[in-house]
């Protein structure tokens, strides 16, 4: 099913306005349904939404340029720029406001405990990554392209992104089934990265098909309905969502 520009925008209003909101409350744990099973955090990081751990997965070396794909608060940005070095580099892009307001504060907290100036954050869509082509060693991201309307043309952008030889290391939210048609349409569920994730099939698939290689699951657990906080939407649709949906981590080179 294709998807038209003008819902293509809806979903990136409705995903900027759930987590601007997560961002505007910075609570270490989500207290709303805008959230991918919040996890304790990097010191900096204190906002974790993440679905796993790519960074532990990666072989980030020093002098590396890394870049990471829907960095809110920069989590995985600030564990990874102390592996890249100061002649490497981490890049964290994402769209919305006051996410990357908050990445700008914990930059200052990082940069005065690390002595490091290696990290920035871009504003920008992972549809249409701001970055050059080839710029990239390693592509990272965490429970983010589940959000995406047009999660074909993320992991094309990542592969442009990145040098030939380079890795992708992507931590998601799938589908394991079809959900029944009342929670594929819930606004809140999409936000909470469960609604708009994709059959596992067609994420690979959509790996594949924008040239990735040598594609390897690296981790894959059931998705827990209501995570680590008690979350209201995720909560009631437990019943239907149990066993509906898995957090996976994928590798695959350029
Ligand atoms: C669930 S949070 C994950 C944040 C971070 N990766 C982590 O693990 O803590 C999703 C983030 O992706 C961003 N995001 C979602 N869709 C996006 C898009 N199409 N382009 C850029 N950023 C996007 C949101 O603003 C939000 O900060």
């Amino acid at each position: 099913m294709k998807i038209t520009i003008k819902e293509h925008r809806g979903i990136h209003k409705l995903v900027c306005k759930a987590y601007g909101q997560v961002a505007a409350k910075s609570t270490s744990c989500c207290s709303g349904s805008s959230c991918c099973g919040p996890k304790p955090a990097a010191s900096e990081g204190e906002l974790g939404l993440s679905c796993g751990n790519p960074v532990a997965f990666s072989k980030v070396k020093k002098g590396m340029t890394v870049l990471d794909l829907g960095s809110g608060a920069g989590k995985d940005v600030f564990i990874a720029a102390p592996l890249a070095g100061a002649k490497g580099k981490v890049i964290g892009v994402d769209m919305t406001p006051e996410m990357l307001k908050l990445a700008a504060k914990n930059l200052v907290k990082f940069t005065a405990r690390t002595g490091l100036a290696n990290v920035e954050f871009r504003k920008g869509l992972i549809e249409k990554l701001p970055v050059k082509d080839a710029e990239a060693d390693l592509v990272i991201s965490n429970c983010v392209v589940n959000l995406s309307p047009d999660k074909p043309e993320v992991f094309r952008e990542a592969f442009r992104a990145l040098k030939p030889g380079g890795c992708i290391v992507v931590s998601d939210i799938v589908l394991n089934r079809e959900l029944p048609p009342a929670l594929k349409k819930h606004a809140g569920l999409y936000a909470a990265c469960v609604a708009g994730a994709l059959l596992r099939r067609d994420y690979l698939g959509a790996i594949k098909d924008a040239g990735f290689k040598g594609i390897k699951l690296l981790s894959d657990n059931a998705y827990r309905a209501g995570g680590t906080c008690s979350d209201p939407i995720t909560d009631k649709a437990g019943k239907a969502l149990n066993g509906a949906a898995s957090s996976i981590t994928v590798f695959a080179k350029k």
